[in-house]
Protein backbone atom coordinates (compact mmCIF):
# COMPACT_ATOMS: atom_id res chain seq x y z
CA UNK A 1 0.00 0.00 0.00
CA UNK A 2 3.10 2.46 1.39
CA UNK A 3 4.92 1.44 -1.81
CA UNK A 4 1.83 2.48 -4.06
CA UNK A 5 1.44 5.90 -2.30
CA UNK A 6 4.89 6.51 -3.03
CA UNK A 7 4.84 5.82 -6.93
CA UNK A 8 1.15 8.25 -6.97
CA UNK A 9 2.88 10.82 -5.55
CA UNK A 10 5.65 10.63 -8.32
CA UNK A 11 3.58 10.58 -10.86
CA UNK A 12 1.48 13.38 -9.66
CA UNK A 13 4.73 15.11 -9.29
CA UNK A 14 5.60 14.39 -12.64
CA UNK A 15 2.70 14.92 -14.37
CA UNK A 16 3.05 19.09 -12.96
CA UNK A 17 6.23 19.47 -14.05
CA UNK A 18 5.21 17.29 -17.07
CA UNK A 19 3.00 20.83 -17.49
CA UNK A 20 5.96 23.09 -16.87
CA UNK A 21 8.29 21.62 -19.18
CA UNK A 22 5.85 22.33 -22.33
CA UNK A 23 4.90 25.61 -21.05
CA UNK A 24 8.92 26.91 -21.01
CA UNK A 25 9.42 24.50 -24.40
CA UNK A 26 6.94 26.75 -25.86
CA UNK A 27 8.99 29.66 -24.58
CA UNK A 28 12.03 28.23 -25.68
CA UNK A 29 10.82 28.01 -29.46
CA UNK A 30 8.35 31.11 -29.36
CA UNK A 31 10.63 33.50 -27.32
CA UNK A 32 12.68 35.50 -30.19
CA UNK A 33 15.11 37.46 -27.86
CA UNK A 34 18.74 35.75 -27.02
CA UNK A 35 18.00 37.01 -22.98
CA UNK A 36 14.65 35.10 -22.83
CA UNK A 37 16.66 32.28 -24.56
CA UNK A 38 19.51 32.53 -21.96
CA UNK A 39 17.18 32.33 -19.03
CA UNK A 40 15.21 29.34 -20.53
CA UNK A 41 18.22 27.28 -21.00
CA UNK A 42 19.18 28.25 -17.55
CA UNK A 43 15.85 27.02 -16.73
CA UNK A 44 15.75 24.11 -18.92
CA UNK A 45 19.34 22.85 -17.13
CA UNK A 46 18.01 23.52 -13.94
CA UNK A 47 14.78 21.49 -14.48
CA UNK A 48 16.56 18.75 -15.80
CA UNK A 49 19.11 18.93 -12.38
CA UNK A 50 15.91 18.91 -9.67
CA UNK A 51 14.43 15.84 -11.97
CA UNK A 52 17.33 13.55 -11.72
CA UNK A 53 18.38 14.56 -8.28
CA UNK A 54 14.55 13.78 -7.36
CA UNK A 55 14.84 10.45 -9.26
CA UNK A 56 18.15 9.77 -7.84
CA UNK A 57 16.60 10.81 -4.03
CA UNK A 58 13.61 8.02 -4.81
CA UNK A 59 16.52 5.62 -5.94
CA UNK A 60 18.64 6.61 -3.07
CA UNK A 61 15.58 5.68 -0.51
CA UNK A 62 15.20 2.73 -1.81
CA UNK A 63 19.26 1.86 -2.00
CA UNK A 64 19.37 2.99 1.91
CA UNK A 65 16.23 0.75 2.70
CA UNK A 66 17.88 -2.28 0.93
CA UNK A 67 21.60 -1.58 2.29
CA UNK A 68 20.13 -0.81 5.69
CA UNK A 69 18.45 -4.12 5.92
CA UNK A 70 21.48 -5.73 4.57
CA UNK A 71 23.79 -4.06 7.16
CA UNK A 72 21.53 -5.80 9.50
CA UNK A 73 21.16 -9.12 7.77
CA UNK A 74 25.12 -9.32 7.07
CA UNK A 75 25.82 -8.72 10.59
CA UNK A 76 23.85 -11.92 11.48
CA UNK A 77 24.97 -13.64 9.01
CA UNK A 78 28.79 -12.53 9.27
CA UNK A 79 31.27 -15.45 10.10
CA UNK A 80 27.88 -17.85 9.66
CA UNK A 81 29.19 -21.14 10.69
CA UNK A 82 27.49 -24.19 9.48
CA UNK A 83 25.67 -24.65 12.54
CA UNK A 84 23.69 -20.94 11.55
CA UNK A 85 21.59 -20.89 8.62
CA UNK A 86 22.01 -17.92 6.29
CA UNK A 87 19.76 -15.04 7.13
CA UNK A 88 17.58 -15.83 3.90
CA UNK A 89 17.38 -19.44 5.13
CA UNK A 90 16.12 -17.71 8.71
CA UNK A 91 13.54 -16.03 6.83
CA UNK A 92 12.02 -18.87 5.09
CA UNK A 93 12.18 -21.21 7.83
CA UNK A 94 11.16 -18.90 10.63
CA UNK A 95 8.41 -16.86 8.82
CA UNK A 96 5.05 -19.02 9.60
CA UNK A 97 7.16 -19.89 12.90
CA UNK A 98 7.20 -23.38 11.64
CA UNK A 99 10.40 -24.29 13.64
CA UNK A 100 10.18 -25.29 17.06
CA UNK A 101 13.08 -24.28 18.88
CA UNK A 102 12.78 -25.37 21.94
CA UNK A 103 13.30 -29.48 21.59
CA UNK A 104 16.96 -29.55 20.54
CA UNK A 105 19.97 -29.92 22.75
CA UNK A 106 23.34 -28.21 24.02
CA UNK A 107 26.56 -28.39 22.19
CA UNK A 108 29.30 -27.41 24.26
CA UNK A 109 31.34 -24.73 22.39
CA UNK A 110 33.71 -22.79 23.42
CA UNK A 111 34.63 -20.80 20.02
CA UNK A 112 31.92 -18.73 19.90
CA UNK A 113 30.91 -19.23 23.58
CA UNK A 114 30.00 -16.80 25.95
CA UNK A 115 28.76 -14.03 24.31
CA UNK A 116 30.40 -11.62 27.57
CA UNK A 117 32.03 -11.82 30.79
CA UNK A 118 30.45 -11.80 34.32
CA UNK A 119 33.11 -9.20 35.33
CA UNK A 120 32.61 -7.46 32.28
CA UNK A 121 29.42 -6.62 31.53
CA UNK A 122 29.31 -3.29 33.33
CA UNK A 123 25.36 -3.77 34.69
CA UNK A 124 25.76 -7.45 36.22
CA UNK A 125 23.98 -8.06 39.08
CA UNK A 126 26.59 -10.39 41.70
CA UNK A 127 23.75 -12.54 42.92
CA UNK A 128 24.34 -14.01 39.17
CA UNK A 129 28.06 -13.30 38.53
CA UNK A 130 29.16 -16.52 39.21
CA UNK A 131 32.81 -16.64 38.04
CA UNK A 132 33.64 -12.82 39.40
CA UNK A 133 32.63 -14.50 42.88
CA UNK A 134 34.75 -17.83 42.51
CA UNK A 135 33.41 -20.85 41.03
CA UNK A 136 36.18 -22.26 39.59
CA UNK A 137 34.38 -24.70 36.88
CA UNK A 138 33.69 -22.09 33.76
CA UNK A 139 32.28 -24.77 31.59
CA UNK A 140 28.81 -23.79 32.34
CA UNK A 141 29.37 -20.67 30.23
CA UNK A 142 30.30 -22.96 26.83
CA UNK A 143 26.81 -24.49 26.20
CA UNK A 144 24.95 -23.31 22.80
CA UNK A 145 21.48 -24.40 22.34
CA UNK A 146 21.15 -26.30 19.48
CA UNK A 147 17.18 -27.04 18.08
CA UNK A 148 16.51 -30.27 16.20
CA UNK A 149 14.79 -28.52 13.26
CA UNK A 150 16.61 -25.14 12.63
CA UNK A 151 19.31 -23.07 13.85
CA UNK A 152 18.83 -20.14 16.18
CA UNK A 153 20.17 -17.14 14.14
CA UNK A 154 23.50 -16.23 14.97
CA UNK A 155 23.17 -13.40 17.83
CA UNK A 156 24.15 -9.95 16.51
CA UNK A 157 23.97 -7.39 19.41
CA UNK A 158 23.65 -4.14 16.79
CA UNK A 159 21.04 -5.99 14.72
CA UNK A 160 19.10 -6.76 17.91
CA UNK A 161 19.51 -3.07 18.75
CA UNK A 162 18.21 -1.49 15.09
CA UNK A 163 15.45 -3.79 15.98
CA UNK A 164 15.02 -1.76 19.12
CA UNK A 165 15.09 1.79 17.78
CA UNK A 166 12.92 3.90 19.00
CA UNK A 167 11.05 1.43 21.26
CA UNK A 168 10.48 0.72 24.79
CA UNK A 169 10.91 -3.40 25.70
CA UNK A 170 9.68 -4.44 29.42
CA UNK A 171 10.34 -7.72 31.15
CA UNK A 172 7.82 -8.02 33.77
CA UNK A 173 7.55 -10.67 36.51
CA UNK A 174 9.80 -12.26 39.12
CA UNK A 175 13.57 -12.30 39.66
CA UNK A 176 13.87 -14.82 37.08
CA UNK A 177 12.78 -12.25 34.52
CA UNK A 178 15.52 -9.92 36.27
CA UNK A 179 17.48 -12.76 35.85
CA UNK A 180 16.82 -12.23 31.75
CA UNK A 181 16.20 -8.79 31.68
CA UNK A 182 20.36 -8.73 32.65
CA UNK A 183 21.22 -11.28 30.47
CA UNK A 184 19.71 -9.32 27.48
CA UNK A 185 21.42 -5.90 28.71
CA UNK A 186 25.10 -7.95 29.05
CA UNK A 187 24.32 -9.24 25.17
CA UNK A 188 24.01 -6.06 23.99
CA UNK A 189 25.47 -3.42 25.63
CA UNK A 190 29.30 -4.16 24.29
CA UNK A 191 28.04 -2.88 21.38
CA UNK A 192 27.27 0.70 22.58
CA UNK A 193 30.07 2.79 24.04
CA UNK A 194 30.37 4.22 27.30
CA UNK A 195 28.72 7.62 27.40
CA UNK A 196 25.56 6.38 25.47
CA UNK A 197 24.58 3.43 27.69
CA UNK A 198 22.84 3.92 31.21
CA UNK A 199 20.62 2.29 33.85
CA UNK A 200 18.89 3.87 36.63
CA UNK A 201 17.07 1.44 39.22
CA UNK A 202 13.81 3.34 40.57
CA UNK A 203 11.72 1.42 42.75
CA UNK A 204 10.24 -1.54 40.53
CA UNK A 205 11.34 -0.48 37.56
CA UNK A 206 14.28 -1.07 36.06
CA UNK A 207 15.45 1.19 33.01
CA UNK A 208 18.47 0.78 30.42
CA UNK A 209 18.91 2.95 27.75
CA UNK A 210 20.58 2.71 24.54
CA UNK A 211 20.38 6.20 23.63
CA UNK A 212 21.94 6.47 19.89
CA UNK A 213 19.05 3.81 19.41
CA UNK A 214 16.41 5.47 21.61
CA UNK A 215 16.16 2.45 23.26
CA UNK A 216 14.85 1.38 26.23
CA UNK A 217 15.14 -1.99 28.01
CA UNK A 218 13.34 -2.18 30.93
CA UNK A 219 12.46 -4.56 34.04
CA UNK A 220 9.52 -4.10 35.92
CA UNK A 221 9.26 -6.02 39.60
CA UNK A 222 5.72 -7.48 39.74
CA UNK A 223 6.53 -11.10 41.17
CA UNK A 224 2.72 -12.21 41.16
CA UNK A 225 1.60 -10.04 37.93
CA UNK A 226 -1.52 -8.89 39.91
CA UNK A 227 -0.61 -6.62 43.22
CA UNK A 228 0.55 -8.95 46.44
CA UNK A 229 1.74 -8.26 49.27
CA UNK A 230 5.06 -8.63 47.53
CA UNK A 231 5.57 -5.97 45.61
CA UNK A 232 7.84 -4.29 47.44
CA UNK A 233 11.57 -4.51 44.92
CA UNK A 234 13.63 -5.63 48.31
CA UNK A 235 11.47 -6.07 51.12
CA UNK A 236 9.56 -9.14 49.89
CA UNK A 237 10.47 -12.12 51.51
CA UNK A 238 7.14 -12.48 53.64
CA UNK A 239 5.74 -15.49 55.37
CA UNK A 240 2.34 -15.42 54.25
CA UNK A 241 1.54 -14.90 50.44
CA UNK A 242 -1.78 -12.25 49.98
CA UNK A 243 -2.68 -11.26 46.30
CA UNK A 244 -5.49 -9.06 44.96
CA UNK A 245 -6.36 -11.48 42.18
CA UNK A 246 -8.22 -8.76 40.26
CA UNK A 247 -6.10 -6.15 40.57
CA UNK A 248 -3.21 -5.15 37.92
CA UNK A 249 -3.84 -1.49 37.26
CA UNK A 250 -1.44 -0.11 39.45
CA UNK A 251 1.34 -2.16 37.88
CA UNK A 252 -0.03 -2.28 34.50
CA UNK A 253 -0.04 1.60 34.00
CA UNK A 254 4.10 1.30 34.51
CA UNK A 255 4.36 -1.01 31.22
CA UNK A 256 1.11 -0.62 29.24
CA UNK A 257 2.74 1.91 26.94
CA UNK A 258 5.65 -0.67 26.00
CA UNK A 259 6.01 -1.88 22.20
CA UNK A 260 7.47 -5.16 23.00
CA UNK A 261 6.39 -6.79 26.61
CA UNK A 262 8.14 -10.19 27.96
CA UNK A 263 5.81 -11.68 30.92
CA UNK A 264 6.67 -14.70 33.52
CA UNK A 265 5.44 -15.29 36.61
CA UNK A 266 5.60 -18.96 38.15
CA UNK A 267 8.09 -19.42 41.12
CA UNK A 268 5.98 -16.75 43.85
CA UNK A 269 3.03 -19.08 42.96
CA UNK A 270 4.77 -22.14 43.36
CA UNK A 271 6.50 -22.11 46.71
CA UNK A 272 3.55 -21.42 48.64
CA UNK A 273 0.67 -24.55 48.90
CA UNK A 274 -2.28 -21.67 49.12
CA UNK A 275 -2.38 -17.85 48.88
CA UNK A 276 -4.93 -15.31 50.30
CA UNK A 277 -6.97 -13.84 48.19
CA UNK A 278 -7.76 -10.23 49.27
CA UNK A 279 -10.99 -8.57 48.53
CA UNK A 280 -10.46 -5.24 49.56
CA UNK A 281 -7.60 -2.62 49.51
CA UNK A 282 -4.28 -3.19 51.30
CA UNK A 283 -4.33 -1.34 54.71
CA UNK A 284 -8.24 -1.96 55.35
CA UNK A 285 -8.46 -2.36 58.66
CA UNK A 286 -10.94 -5.29 58.44
CA UNK A 287 -9.19 -7.12 55.43
CA UNK A 288 -11.43 -10.26 54.19
CA UNK A 289 -9.40 -12.86 52.42
CA UNK A 290 -9.90 -15.95 51.16
CA UNK A 291 -7.39 -18.93 50.89
CA UNK A 292 -6.87 -20.78 47.55
CA UNK A 293 -4.94 -23.35 46.54
CA UNK A 294 -1.75 -22.13 44.60
CA UNK A 295 -2.77 -24.15 41.18
CA UNK A 296 -6.35 -21.92 41.73
CA UNK A 297 -4.37 -18.61 42.93
CA UNK A 298 -2.49 -18.92 39.79
CA UNK A 299 -5.26 -19.25 37.24
CA UNK A 300 -7.26 -16.12 38.85
CA UNK A 301 -4.34 -13.87 37.98
CA UNK A 302 -3.64 -15.09 34.56
CA UNK A 303 -7.25 -14.05 34.10
CA UNK A 304 -6.92 -10.92 35.10
CA UNK A 305 -3.75 -10.64 33.32
CA UNK A 306 -5.52 -11.83 30.15
CA UNK A 307 -8.58 -9.83 30.40
CA UNK A 308 -6.19 -6.66 31.14
CA UNK A 309 -3.99 -7.46 28.17
CA UNK A 310 -6.88 -8.15 25.10
CA UNK A 311 -9.12 -4.69 26.47
CA UNK A 312 -6.02 -2.39 27.24
CA UNK A 313 -3.16 -2.88 25.10
CA UNK A 314 -2.66 -1.79 21.66
CA UNK A 315 -2.71 -5.17 19.38
CA UNK A 316 -1.70 -3.47 16.53
CA UNK A 317 1.53 -1.89 18.28
CA UNK A 318 2.37 -4.11 20.60
CA UNK A 319 4.27 -7.42 20.96
CA UNK A 320 3.78 -9.78 23.47
CA UNK A 321 5.73 -13.18 24.90
CA UNK A 322 5.62 -14.99 27.94
CA UNK A 323 8.20 -16.52 29.24
CA UNK A 324 7.22 -20.31 30.75
CA UNK A 325 8.51 -21.42 34.05
CA UNK A 326 12.17 -22.31 35.10
CA UNK A 327 12.72 -25.33 36.05
CA UNK A 328 14.88 -25.55 39.73
CA UNK A 329 17.25 -27.79 40.46
CA UNK A 330 16.55 -28.89 44.67
CA UNK A 331 15.91 -32.27 44.06
CA UNK A 332 19.34 -34.21 43.23
CA UNK A 333 16.79 -37.13 43.00
CA UNK A 334 15.34 -35.73 39.96
CA UNK A 335 19.25 -36.77 37.94
CA UNK A 336 19.98 -40.43 39.76
CA UNK A 337 21.43 -38.46 42.39
CA UNK A 338 21.05 -39.14 46.14
CA UNK A 339 17.93 -37.36 47.55
CA UNK A 340 20.27 -35.81 50.38
CA UNK A 341 23.07 -34.30 48.39
CA UNK A 342 24.30 -30.47 47.90
CA UNK A 343 21.69 -29.74 45.50
CA UNK A 344 22.50 -28.66 42.35
CA UNK A 345 25.93 -27.50 44.09
CA UNK A 346 28.86 -28.93 42.10
CA UNK A 347 26.73 -29.65 39.13
CA UNK A 348 29.11 -29.41 36.52
CA UNK A 349 27.60 -31.16 33.03
CA UNK A 350 23.75 -30.59 31.92
CA UNK A 351 21.54 -34.04 32.17
CA UNK A 352 20.46 -35.69 29.29
CA UNK A 353 16.94 -36.78 28.12
CA UNK A 354 17.79 -40.66 29.37
CA UNK A 355 19.11 -39.26 32.68
CA UNK A 356 16.57 -36.94 33.64
CA UNK A 357 13.60 -38.56 36.62
CA UNK A 358 11.58 -36.01 37.37
CA UNK A 359 11.34 -32.20 37.35
CA UNK A 360 10.47 -29.94 39.80
CA UNK A 361 8.03 -27.92 37.73
CA UNK A 362 4.08 -27.74 38.04
CA UNK A 363 2.45 -29.13 34.68
CA UNK A 364 -0.94 -28.23 36.06
CA UNK A 365 0.45 -24.06 36.15
CA UNK A 366 2.20 -25.07 32.63
CA UNK A 367 -1.41 -26.22 31.10
CA UNK A 368 -2.56 -22.74 32.47
CA UNK A 369 -0.39 -20.41 30.89
CA UNK A 370 -0.51 -22.91 27.39
CA UNK A 371 -4.91 -22.49 27.47
CA UNK A 372 -4.10 -18.41 28.40
CA UNK A 373 -1.94 -17.79 25.79
CA UNK A 374 -3.75 -19.83 23.03
CA UNK A 375 -6.99 -17.94 23.81
CA UNK A 376 -5.58 -14.54 23.49
CA UNK A 377 -3.57 -15.56 20.49
CA UNK A 378 -7.02 -16.93 19.02
CA UNK A 379 -8.37 -13.37 19.74
CA UNK A 380 -5.70 -11.83 17.66
CA UNK A 381 -3.11 -11.10 19.83
CA UNK A 382 0.52 -10.77 18.97
CA UNK A 383 1.89 -12.97 21.29
CA UNK A 384 3.92 -16.28 21.95
CA UNK A 385 5.08 -18.92 24.38
CA UNK A 386 8.49 -19.10 24.72
CA UNK A 387 8.39 -22.36 26.08
CA UNK A 388 12.23 -22.66 27.62
CA UNK A 389 11.40 -25.04 30.49
CA UNK A 390 12.16 -28.33 29.11
CA UNK A 391 15.62 -26.91 27.70
CA UNK A 392 16.49 -25.28 31.13
CA UNK A 393 16.04 -28.30 32.46
CA UNK A 394 18.87 -29.93 31.15
CA UNK A 395 21.04 -27.25 33.02
CA UNK A 396 21.46 -28.83 36.86
CA UNK A 397 24.90 -27.52 36.05
CA UNK A 398 24.26 -23.46 35.48
CA UNK A 399 23.27 -22.09 38.77
CA UNK A 400 24.81 -20.15 41.19
CA UNK A 401 24.93 -21.76 44.18
CA UNK A 402 27.36 -20.53 46.49
CA UNK A 403 28.98 -18.32 44.28
CA UNK A 404 27.27 -15.10 44.32
CA UNK A 405 26.33 -12.31 46.66
CA UNK A 406 23.26 -10.89 47.31
CA UNK A 407 23.25 -7.63 49.24
CA UNK A 408 26.22 -8.74 51.65
CA UNK A 409 28.78 -12.31 50.67
CA UNK A 410 27.72 -15.07 51.68
CA UNK A 411 29.19 -16.82 55.08
CA UNK A 412 31.90 -18.96 55.24
CA UNK A 413 28.88 -21.29 56.88
CA UNK A 414 26.44 -20.87 54.43
CA UNK A 415 29.10 -21.57 51.68
CA UNK A 416 29.72 -24.99 53.63
CA UNK A 417 25.94 -25.62 53.95
CA UNK A 418 24.82 -25.77 49.86
CA UNK A 419 21.72 -27.52 51.08
CA UNK A 420 20.71 -24.95 52.79
CA UNK A 421 22.47 -21.97 50.99
CA UNK A 422 22.82 -23.29 47.23
CA UNK A 423 20.74 -21.25 44.88
CA UNK A 424 19.27 -23.73 42.34
CA UNK A 425 17.01 -21.23 40.82
CA UNK A 426 18.58 -18.14 39.41
CA UNK A 427 21.22 -19.18 36.66
CA UNK A 428 24.79 -17.89 36.23
CA UNK A 429 25.46 -15.03 33.44
CA UNK A 430 26.59 -15.78 30.93
CA UNK A 431 24.45 -18.95 31.26
CA UNK A 432 20.99 -20.25 30.11
CA UNK A 433 19.02 -17.10 29.98
CA UNK A 434 21.33 -15.88 27.18
CA UNK A 435 19.71 -18.37 25.29
CA UNK A 436 16.07 -17.68 25.69
CA UNK A 437 17.33 -14.18 24.59
CA UNK A 438 18.57 -15.52 21.84
CA UNK A 439 15.14 -17.47 20.84
CA UNK A 440 13.32 -13.59 21.33
CA UNK A 441 15.87 -12.39 19.09
CA UNK A 442 15.24 -15.03 16.54
CA UNK A 443 11.20 -14.32 16.86
CA UNK A 444 11.67 -10.32 16.96
CA UNK A 445 14.42 -10.56 13.46
CA UNK A 446 11.61 -12.76 12.23
CA UNK A 447 8.80 -10.62 12.65
CA UNK A 448 11.06 -7.63 11.37
CA UNK A 449 11.08 -9.72 7.90
CA UNK A 450 7.44 -10.90 8.11
C1 LIG B 1 35.08 -13.36 11.07
O1 LIG B 1 36.11 -14.31 10.90
C2 LIG B 1 37.36 -13.74 10.53
C3 LIG B 1 38.34 -14.86 10.28
O2 LIG B 1 38.02 -16.01 10.99
C4 LIG B 1 37.84 -12.79 11.63
O3 LIG B 1 39.05 -12.18 11.27
C5 LIG B 1 36.79 -11.72 11.85
O4 LIG B 1 37.16 -10.88 12.95
C6 LIG B 1 35.44 -12.35 12.14
N1 LIG B 1 34.43 -11.31 12.21
C7 LIG B 1 33.54 -11.24 13.19
C8 LIG B 1 32.56 -10.13 13.10
O5 LIG B 1 33.50 -12.04 14.12
C1 LIG C 1 37.80 -25.77 24.21
O1 LIG C 1 37.48 -27.02 24.73
C2 LIG C 1 38.33 -28.05 24.27
C3 LIG C 1 37.78 -29.36 24.76
O2 LIG C 1 37.49 -29.32 26.12
C4 LIG C 1 39.76 -27.77 24.75
O3 LIG C 1 40.61 -28.76 24.27
C5 LIG C 1 40.19 -26.41 24.25
O4 LIG C 1 41.44 -26.07 24.79
C6 LIG C 1 39.20 -25.36 24.65
N1 LIG C 1 39.54 -24.09 24.00
C7 LIG C 1 39.48 -22.94 24.64
C8 LIG C 1 39.82 -21.74 23.84
O5 LIG C 1 39.12 -22.86 25.81
C1 LIG D 1 35.84 -5.20 29.28
O1 LIG D 1 37.03 -5.57 28.64
C2 LIG D 1 37.56 -4.59 27.77
C3 LIG D 1 38.74 -5.16 27.04
O2 LIG D 1 39.51 -5.97 27.87
C4 LIG D 1 37.92 -3.34 28.59
O3 LIG D 1 38.39 -2.34 27.74
C5 LIG D 1 36.67 -2.86 29.32
O4 LIG D 1 36.99 -1.79 30.16
C6 LIG D 1 36.07 -3.97 30.17
N1 LIG D 1 34.82 -3.50 30.73
C7 LIG D 1 34.48 -3.70 31.99
C8 LIG D 1 33.16 -3.16 32.41
O5 LIG D 1 35.19 -4.30 32.78
C1 LIG E 1 11.87 7.31 21.37
O1 LIG E 1 11.28 6.09 21.82
C2 LIG E 1 10.01 6.23 22.40
C3 LIG E 1 9.56 4.86 22.85
O2 LIG E 1 10.41 4.34 23.83
C4 LIG E 1 9.03 6.78 21.38
O3 LIG E 1 7.78 7.00 22.01
C5 LIG E 1 9.55 8.10 20.85
O4 LIG E 1 8.73 8.54 19.81
C6 LIG E 1 10.97 7.91 20.30
N1 LIG E 1 11.51 9.19 19.89
C7 LIG E 1 11.81 9.46 18.62
C8 LIG E 1 12.42 10.79 18.38
O5 LIG E 1 11.59 8.68 17.71
C1 LIG F 1 4.07 3.43 38.21
O1 LIG F 1 3.09 4.31 37.67
C2 LIG F 1 2.51 5.19 38.61
C3 LIG F 1 1.47 6.00 37.91
O2 LIG F 1 1.95 6.54 36.72
C4 LIG F 1 3.58 6.08 39.22
O3 LIG F 1 3.01 6.88 40.24
C5 LIG F 1 4.68 5.20 39.82
O4 LIG F 1 5.71 6.01 40.29
C6 LIG F 1 5.21 4.25 38.77
N1 LIG F 1 6.20 3.39 39.34
C7 LIG F 1 7.42 3.32 38.86
C8 LIG F 1 8.33 2.38 39.56
O5 LIG F 1 7.77 3.95 37.89
C1 LIG G 1 32.41 -29.82 45.73
O1 LIG G 1 33.61 -30.20 45.09
C2 LIG G 1 34.77 -29.83 45.80
C3 LIG G 1 35.98 -30.14 44.95
O2 LIG G 1 35.82 -31.36 44.27
C4 LIG G 1 34.80 -30.59 47.12
O3 LIG G 1 35.95 -30.22 47.86
C5 LIG G 1 33.55 -30.23 47.90
O4 LIG G 1 33.49 -30.98 49.07
C6 LIG G 1 32.30 -30.49 47.08
N1 LIG G 1 31.16 -29.95 47.80
C7 LIG G 1 30.08 -30.65 48.04
C8 LIG G 1 29.03 -30.00 48.84
O5 LIG G 1 29.94 -31.79 47.61
C1 LIG H 1 -3.05 -30.36 30.44
O1 LIG H 1 -4.02 -30.21 29.44
C2 LIG H 1 -4.17 -31.33 28.61
C3 LIG H 1 -5.15 -31.02 27.50
O2 LIG H 1 -5.79 -29.82 27.70
C4 LIG H 1 -4.63 -32.50 29.44
O3 LIG H 1 -4.72 -33.63 28.63
C5 LIG H 1 -3.61 -32.75 30.55
O4 LIG H 1 -4.07 -33.77 31.40
C6 LIG H 1 -3.38 -31.51 31.36
N1 LIG H 1 -2.30 -31.76 32.27
C7 LIG H 1 -2.32 -31.40 33.53
C8 LIG H 1 -1.13 -31.74 34.33
O5 LIG H 1 -3.26 -30.81 34.03
C1 LIG I 1 6.23 -26.74 26.77
O1 LIG I 1 7.12 -27.78 26.45
C2 LIG I 1 6.94 -28.95 27.22
C3 LIG I 1 7.99 -29.95 26.87
O2 LIG I 1 8.89 -29.52 25.95
C4 LIG I 1 5.56 -29.50 26.99
O3 LIG I 1 5.38 -30.63 27.79
C5 LIG I 1 4.53 -28.47 27.34
O4 LIG I 1 3.24 -28.92 27.04
C6 LIG I 1 4.78 -27.18 26.59
N1 LIG I 1 3.87 -26.17 27.09
C7 LIG I 1 2.95 -25.59 26.36
C8 LIG I 1 2.06 -24.65 27.06
O5 LIG I 1 2.84 -25.79 25.18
Amino acid sequence: MAKRKVVDDQNHQNLHLQKGFKYWWWQLVEGNSGYNFCINVVILVFLALLITVMYLHTESRIVLEVEKRAVLLEGVNQNASNHHHSIVDDILLHKNNKCDYFTGNWVFDNKSRPLYRDWNCSFMFDDLACEKYHREDLNYQYWRWQPNDCDLPRFDAKALLGLLRNKRLVFVGDSLNRNQWVSFVCMVESAIPPLFKSRKLDGNLYTFSAKEYNASIDFYWSPLLVESNSDDPYNHHLSERIVRSESIQKHAMNWSNADILVFNSYLWYRSVPKLKVLRGNFGDPKPVYKEVERVKGYGMALDTWSKFVLSHLDHKKTRLFWVSMSPTHTRPQNWGKPAKGPRCMNETQPTSKEELKGSESEPKMMNITGDAISDLKSKGVKIDLLNITQLSEYRKDGHPTVYRRLWRPLTKEQIANPVKYADCTHWCLPGVPDVWNEILYAYLLSDSTA
